[in-house]
């Protein structure tokens, strides 16, 4: 009895449409054809993600010397925007990496824990590869997340001991926009006002870190003052201000010291925001990324883009080990 009337209510809901589609052809309210997508875009981006050392799960998946892992969300997060992903395997031979670059229109430094020896060379030289490609004209954005941020200030001003430290690990935060703080054409150009508003009351954005620096420090360095704007600072557990959100000023390049990926992706610490305002963060971030990377110009051949896409590689789930 449930069955059939189950049944018959579909029937009757797809007499509806069927009746409402005649309808439109009838009146010839489609459009003849769509109109030309911009042919200064690129629709099919893909973004280049650096591994970081280790297996991401301190040892309990893999303690071969050599591995590395992309966390998913930062491949999600790409994705979440329009764009497809190849791993820049920081281990991989100078030639390949260098091949790689050549596949992708934009990079992400991901968050982690190590600052020096082959993993900072390479996100040094990754780093230079984007400066050349944007003076050369190509539009080569890079979003640089929590260590990612972090290597930048050390790159740009020469100085391992630039950062300090401070008390923020596994802590949900607000941003606090710079007074007067343009933000036009930065990663927050296209947030709606309100939740631009909700991000400086509610905690909204996700921290870890030990280290980060003070927007004095910032303002005093002319290395890392003339290459970027301040947007944001955060406030850690012993309320210490620390420089939150930066924007070069004549690059693509956006650098947070927070963790735009986690709200939608990352469940391994109760303290993630994961509300519907939290998630608006995240999307609007990484649409802000993806829409910079539509506009490089650079079109590889689709079957090396097939054959170095993540989807060659295998998942490990490790949300099961303790994470
Ligand atoms: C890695 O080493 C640690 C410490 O010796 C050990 O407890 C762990 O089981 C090892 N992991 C694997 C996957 O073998
Ligand atoms: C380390 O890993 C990379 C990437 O998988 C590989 O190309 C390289 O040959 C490996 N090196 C060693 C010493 O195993």
């Amino acid at each position: 009895m449930g069955n059939y009337l189950l049944i018959s209510f579909l029937l009757f809901v797809y007499g509806i449409i069927n009746a409402h589609s005649q309808l439109f052809v009838s009146n010839q309210i489609l459009p003849p054809s769509c109109p030309a997508p911009d042919p200064t875009l690129n629709y099919r981006p893909i973004i280049g993600i650096v591994s970081h050392p280790g297996d991401g799960a301190t040892g309990r998946l893999s303690n071969a010397t050599n591995v590395s892992y992309i966390a998913a969300s930062y491949v999600k997060f790409a994705e979440m925007a329009g764009a497809r992903v190849i791993p820049l395997i920081y281990t991989e031979p100078p030639e390949i990496l260098n091949q790689k670059l050549n596949l992708v229109n934009g990079i992400i430094f991901t968050g982690g824990w190590a600052k020096d020896g082959l993993y900072f060379d390479v996100i040094k030289g990754i780093f230079q590869k984007v400066l050349e490609k944007n003076d050369a004209g190509e539009r080569f954005p890079l979003l640089a997340i929590c260590l990612g941020y972090e290597l930048l200030t050390m790159i740009i001003t020469n100085d391992n001991n630039i950062l300090e430290e401070f008390s923020a690990a596994s802590q949900a935060s607000t941003v606090q926009f710079v007074e007067n703080v343009n933000i036009e054409g930065t990663v927050f150009g296209r947030f709606p006002r309100v939740l631009l508003k909700k991000m400086s009351i509610d905690c909204l954005v996700m921290q870890n870190h030990h280290f980060g620096i003070s927007p004095e420090r910032f303002q005093a360095n002319k290395d890392l003052s003339s290459f970027f704007r301040v947007l944001t600072t955060s406030t850690d557990e012993n309320n210490k201000v620390y420089v939150s959100t930066i924007q070069a000023t004549r690059y693509p390049i956006a650098a947070f010291q927070w963790h735009p990926e986690k709200n939608v992706f990352e469940w391994g610490s109760s303290r993630i925001p994961h509300s519907e305002d939290a998630i608006q963060v995240t999307t609007h971030v990484a649409n802000y990324f993806i829409s910079e990377a539509r506009k490089s110009s650079n079109k590889p051949v689709a079957r090396q883009v097939l054959d170095s896409l993540i989807y060659n590689y295998n998942p490990t789930y490790g949300g099961k080990e303790g994470l």
